[in-house]
């Protein structure tokens, strides 16, 4: 069996990430902070072919032992596919951002990438291939006014895709990037599509799948000589 973990999986682009996954062939471990409920209901959709793994990725001893128990449980499997996925926003202007939501953001958003790629890099090199894909986003290249803290942190991490592609390339290993834009998920619940549709050329916003379609093409064998890359999925907003 081939195994690939999706960080923050049980709802919106995760989910989506974990079906696109699931109809290419593999094992899909679903990992969440709380929303066990939902993460089942993502299963179901898989058929039960996963399992869920519930860490908060911005800890680093929870990441550390859910995934050295998985692996003292699966001795001739190693985790191929990674999607860093799991990601929260807490926005407001600089001058009134609290050091919490600086943080929060900071380690959920960057330090939960840290902690996960690291923990599943070395079975990657040993095995010589590994797909790692990191959701980023149009804040991380543009700079959104009221996510200072987001964007600085979705902005690391494409510095972070770009770095470790480079350090791992020979070993075919490939890191790359999705950016999308305003996909219809809980996290933009509450911001007025009608009037921010305006500005996208695509005049609407986006769907989990059509996010998920692009992480299923940098997760694939296909995209062996792709790496280091960002692709934006944003309805043309922001080239
Ligand atoms: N929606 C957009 O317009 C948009 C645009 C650009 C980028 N993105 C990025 O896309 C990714 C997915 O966003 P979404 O819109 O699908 O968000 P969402 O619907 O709010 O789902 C967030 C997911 O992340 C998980 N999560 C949150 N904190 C976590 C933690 N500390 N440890 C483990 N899992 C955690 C949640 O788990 P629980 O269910 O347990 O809470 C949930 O599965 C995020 O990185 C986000 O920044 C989204």
């Amino acid at each position: 069996m081939r195994y690939a973990l999706v960080t923050g999986g049980s709802r919106g682009i995760g989910r989506a990430i974990c079906q696109k996954l699931y109809q290419m062939g593999y094992e899909v471990l679903i990992n969440y902070v709380s929303n066990e409920a939902a993460a089942k209901e993502t299963l179901a959709l898989i058929e039960g072919h996963g399992a869920l793994m519930p860490f908060d990725v911005a800890n680093p001893e929870a990441v550390s032992s859910a995934i050295t128990a998985w692996q003292e449980a699966h001795p001739d499997s190693y985790i191929e596919v990674l999607v860093n996925n799991a990601g929260i926003r807490r926005d407001g202007l600089l001058i009134w951002m609290d050091p919490q939501d600086w943080h929060k953001v900071l380690d959920t958003n960057l330090s939960g990438w840290y902690n996960v790629t690291r923990a599943l890099l070395q079975p990657m090199l040993v095995h010589r291939y590994g797909r790692i894909v990191n959701v980023a986003s149009l804040s991380g290249i543009k700079g959104l006014p009221g996510q200072c803290n987001y964007s600085a942190a979705k902005g690391g991490l494409i510095a972070a895709t770009k770095a470790l592609a480079q350090e791992v390339a020979r070993k075919k290993v490939t890191v790359n990037a999705v950016a999308p834009g305003f996909i219809r998920t809980e996290m933009v619940e509450g911001l007025d599509e009608s009037t921010l549709k305006k500005d996208i050329p695509a005049a609407r916003f986006g769907e989990p799948e059509e996010v998920a379609a692009v992480v299923g093409f940098l997760s694939s064998a296909e995209a062996s000589y792709v790496n280091g890359e960002v692709i934006s999925v944003n309805g043309g907003l922001y080239t």
